[in-house]
């Protein structure tokens, strides 16, 4: 296992499905037809991932971030390659793996939906034999960290959504899980509960070195939880290291928005537009944005250009952000291949 909680090797993942014609007559027919087709959702994914780590699996709608961790929790069985979470493989040892992992979707609650929240607990207890001792010491944390009591004795169906995803936190972390799957978990959260998860989730780790997967469309998420992203992309991983080497490797991209103090004369405007250097220019009603890799020029040396052309009344500078360097990779995957 080379040390690692979870390790995927050329982890494939085919659905069979009726075959698709376009159209609602055309969804009929492919109903009848018998005829079947196939979809690669998990083409050949591999990684390791160590013991504390916290890592962000992202990539577009229908990418199969969801299918990857329906099989490292054992819900789904792989068509081929391997999956081993704990040493175990987890869609053969589903019973001893639930020991060892907690599961939040987003999208759907694992919780009993006529249940008053505090006897979830008490049922969850007895199943995953949490002593009396760690019971008390949880509850207490998840009481502090999620603000649970509120709520504790509605039924799950009177939940809030924010008050509902905490709740499922809380159940996926109740047996001190070593492996924790989170798919989508602050979907549709506000900021403050948002805020609420993603502490629990840093604290968990922190105190008990739980290892963490994490998908979400909220890159905010991932620049306060994670070290390490994957990104994958139909199905196939394009992407595999830390957050810094991301923007490293992509974020050398800056724009800096000009004011100008009067409006530049036909000279000066001829000028702006060819600074060359690979500088991008757009105007806009009272200024201009210039675009730049500061790979190629600083952003001192952008300036001074400017300002040597035109006098200049205010100056706003922009990194590329997380967003735009993941929005960039989603656009241009294509044989991007790690
Ligand atoms: N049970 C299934 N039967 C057939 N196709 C499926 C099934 N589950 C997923 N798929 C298909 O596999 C692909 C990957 O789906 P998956 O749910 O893993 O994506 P995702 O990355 O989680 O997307 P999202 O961000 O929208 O949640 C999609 O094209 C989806 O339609
Ligand atoms: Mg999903």
């Amino acid at each position: 296992m080379d040390g690692n909680v979870i390790e995927l090797r050329n982890v494939r993942k085919e659905f069979v499905t009726a075959k698709h014609y376009p159209g609602w007559s055309g969804a009929v027919k492919g109903l009848f037809s018998g005829e079947k087709e196939k979809k690669v959702a998990v083409d050949d994914i591999s990684f390791g991932i160590k013991e504390g780590e916290i890592v962000g699996y992202i990539g577009s709608n229908g990418a199969g971030k969801s299918t990857t961790i329906k099989m490292m929790s054992g819900i789904l069985t792989p068509t081929s390659g391997s999956c081993m979470v704990n040493g175990l493989e987890p869609y053969r040892n589903r019973k001893k793996n639930a020991k060892n992992i907690g599961v939040v979707f987003g999208q759907r609650t694992q919780l009993w939906w006529d249940l008053p929240l505090s006897e979830t607990y008490t049922v969850l207890k007895e199943i995953y034999g949490v002593s009396d001792g760690d019971y008390a010491e949880r509850m207490n944390f998840f009481e502090d960290v999620l603000e649970l009591g509120e709520f504790m004795h509605n039924t799950v169906r009177t939940l809030s959504l924010g008050q509902r995803m905490r709740a499922d936190l809380a159940a996926a972390l109740l047996h001190n899980p070593k492996v924790l799957f989170l798919d989508e978990p602050t979907i549709g959260l506000d900021v403050v509960v948002k805020d609420r998860i993603r502490l629990a989730i840093r604290e968990i780790n922190e105190t008990y070195h739980t290892t963490v997967i994490l998908t979400t469309h909220d890159l905010n998420d991932i620049e306060e939880l994670c070290r390490r992203i994957i990104i994958i992309d139909a199905g196939k991983k394009i992407y595999d290291s830390t957050l810094s080497q991301l923007k490293k490797d992509y974020g050398f991209r800056c724009s800096i928005t000009f004011e100008w103090k009067d409006m530049p004369d036909e000279a000066q405007t001829r000028m702006l537009r060819d600074m060359g250097g690979n500088i991008g220019y757009r105007e806009s009603d009272k200024g201009a944005k210039v675009y730049f890799s500061k790979k190629e020029i600083s952003v001192a040396q952008v300036i001074g250009k400017v300002m040597g052309i035109v006098e200049v009344k205010d100056i706003q500078i922009k990194e590329t952000e997380l967003t735009d360097i993941v929005k960039d990779i989603y656009q241009n995957s294509a044989g991007m291949g790690v």
